[in-house]
This record gives C-alpha cells, structure tokens and sequence, in this order.
C-alpha cells in the first residue's frame, strides 16, 4: 500500500495541528508532503518545523503538483468554497475544514462537482470520527439513561478579536466556527429529525453572530438546546439526560470522556478517550481508507449529512436576518 501524499493549503493554526498529527502517524499509511501559504516565506518556515519537502509560495502550487493526492484545506471559511472546487478540477482529492461551505447552496456545487471528477470529499468534522462518538451512541441506545429526553451543548470562548471570527467578509461569527459542534453533538445523539423551534442570536456591530442559543424538537418529544459563542467563555459539555440518568460528554468539538451519572449523582460509568496522537488521526485514517476504497465520500460524515448541517445553519441564520456581505441572492441562506 502507497502512503497516501497529503499536501496543506494555508499555514495557520490549524494547519499546524494537523501537520504535527500527520508527521506523528504512521508514514506508511500518510506523508505530509507539500504545504503552501501565501508567503513563502511563511510556508518554508512551516515546512521546515515539520520536516515537509516542498513549500510553495502560493496555493496554485499545491493544485498543479503531480506528487499531491490529497489537499487539506485549512483556511477561513469563505475560502472553502473556491478553494475545494479548485482543488477537486485540478484532480486532488480533498478534506476540507469545517465548515464544508457557508451556506448550502456552495456545498451542494462543492458535492456535485466532487461527483462530477469522481474525487474524494471530506468536510473535517473529527468529532465524528472519535472513538467516543461511536461509544456515546452505543451507550444511549443501549439505554444507559433510559429514555433520552433531551440534550444540552455548549461550545463557547472569548474568540471575537480574532479577524476570522470578527470580519463578516471571513464568514465570522459563532455559529460556522463553534456552533456546527453543538448541531454535530444533536445529529450524532438525537439524529437528524429535529426541527427548529425557537431560537435567538446577539449580532456585533459589523453583523456577525456573537452568541446563539436555539432549540430543537425532536417528533418522539426530544429537545436539543444548542448554545455557541464567541464573546463568552463556557464550559465544552455535552449532557443528555434521560428517565433514568444523565450522560455527560467532556469536551465538544474533541470528546474527551463519557460519564454516566445516577440522580444523585452517582457515576454509574466512566470512560476517557484513548489517548491517540491529537484526535484528528481518525478522519485522516477514514479519509484515507475510503480514497483507497474508490469512495467520493465517507460514512461517517456522508456528503448528505454535511448539507443537512449546512441547511439548518442557513435557517438559523435565516431567523437572525444575518448574511455575509459577499452571498449573493442565489447564494444567500433561504
Ligand atoms: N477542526 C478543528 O479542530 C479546528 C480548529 C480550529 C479551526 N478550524 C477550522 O480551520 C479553518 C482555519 O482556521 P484557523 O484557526 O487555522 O485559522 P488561521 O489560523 O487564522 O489560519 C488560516 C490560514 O488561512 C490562510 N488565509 C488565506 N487567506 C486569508 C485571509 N484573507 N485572512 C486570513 N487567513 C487567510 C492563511 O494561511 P497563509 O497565510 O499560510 O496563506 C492563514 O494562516 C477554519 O475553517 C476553522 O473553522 C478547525
């Protein structure tokens, strides 16, 4: 088996994480092998920290090398778009940060046209990925809490300063960078039939969201409350209760631990991660693992669930009348 050739587009941060998880896994299953930025300056120094061979100066680069197969595209979100149609015509397969495109409308040409050059697409959520996704939904419908009533996440820090998060123009705001954790934490525990049943967001001056909460109801009676932002830090928990206990989820976007708890709070059952190298091994191993197979696409995160994240983001920005300057009325959030 070749090692799957992995080149990173943009040198941030990121892109540093995952380059340090890619020179940490086994060389025989991934190399790191092109990284380019807009600098070349910042992409020779980002090579030389991590031992990659060729660092281009623009990201045209990276597209047109024959030794790449697939292009990480770890860069604000508005760049997504452009950035993984570019890829996919020049032939690369991609894994795309999240989110896959800022609105549905960008992700569905993003599918179609991964189906149209038969190229692999993955929308970097890692949570899906985790061992503990697997073991949080095996636990529920074992039913560890009894019958699940209704869920809480919470993803929140004091991110606002940073221009990708503050600048509409990057498609900022909480929602797109922390909020499609808490809509990934509801779809992965309470499946995918919620519908939106209220919900309220605080926009910043220049109009991006800066704090959202919303909840969700499920047809069996169900109730997600889903809270993000990015001028308050929170604590990263996920909690489901139910009839007879409560399931909480240490972390959001990374699930550190399950714990079971008793009404009284008795921990009936505990289980941490496995240690593993950062976390973001196991999309990379599923990624590879689904190219080698033929696949466009990956189970874990079909292209299907991705649009169906991006569609509910749309009505939730939809409702809070909030739309990046640069989406036209096509593109625009229906
Ligand atoms: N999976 C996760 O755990 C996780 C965590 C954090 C972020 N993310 C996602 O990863 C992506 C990047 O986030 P990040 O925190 O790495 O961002 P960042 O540190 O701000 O880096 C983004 C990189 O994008 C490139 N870029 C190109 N045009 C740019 C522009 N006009 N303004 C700013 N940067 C530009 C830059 O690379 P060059 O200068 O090298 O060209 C920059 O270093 C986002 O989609 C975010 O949601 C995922």
């Amino acid at each position: 088996m070749e090692a799957m050739r992995i080149g990173i587009l943009g040198c941030g941060g990121i892109a540093a994480k995952m380059a340090a998880t890619l020179v940490a896994m086994p060389q025989t299953q991934v190399r790191l092998v092109a990284v380019a930025s807009r600098s070349e300056e910042k992409a020779r120094a980002f090579a030389a920290r991590f031992g990659v061979p060729t660092a281009y100066g623009d990201y045209r680069g990276l597209y047109d090398d024959p030794e790449v197969d697939l292009i990480y595209i770890a860069t604000p979100h508005n760049f997504h778009f452009s950035q993984t149609t570019a890829a996919l015509r020049a032939g690369k397969h991609v894994l795309c940060e999240k989110p896959l495109a800022v609105n549905a409308a960008q992700g569905a040409q993003m599918v179609a046209l991964a189906k149209q050059t038969g190229r692999f697409l993955l929308e970097a959520v890692w949570t899906r990925f985790q061992p503990l996704a697997k073991t949080a939904f095996d636990w529920l419908a074992a039913g560890a809490v009894g019958k699940p009533l209704s869920l809480e996440a919470r993803f929140g820090c004091r991110s606002v300063g940073e221009p990708r998060i503050r600048e509409p123009e990057l498609a900022g705001g909480a929602l797109l960078d922390l909020g499609i954790y808490t809509l990934t934490a509801a779809s992965l525990l309470f499946g995918d039939e919620g519908r939106l049943y209220a919900t309220h967001a605080a926009l910043s001056d220049a109009g991006i969201d800066l704090r959202s909460e919303s909840l969700y109801l499920y047809p069996d009676g169900k109730t997600a409350h889903l809270v993000s932002a990015v001028d308050c830090p929170m604590e990263r928990r996920i909690t489901v209760y139910g009839t007879d206990a409560r399931l909480e989820i240490s972390g959001i976007s990374r699930w550190d631990a399950l714990t079971l708890y008793a009404g009284d709070d008795t921990i009936l059952r505990h289980e941490d991660a496995p240690a593993g190298i950062s976390g973001y091994e196991y999309e990379v191993l599923s990624a590879c693992a689904a190219i080698r197979a033929g696949k466009i696409e990956c189970a874990e995160l079909p292209h299907a669930l991705s649009l169906q994240i991006l569609r509910q983001m749309d009505e939730l920005r939809a409702a809070w009348g909030m739309r990046y300057p640069f989406e036209s009325e096509l593109d625009a959030p229906v």
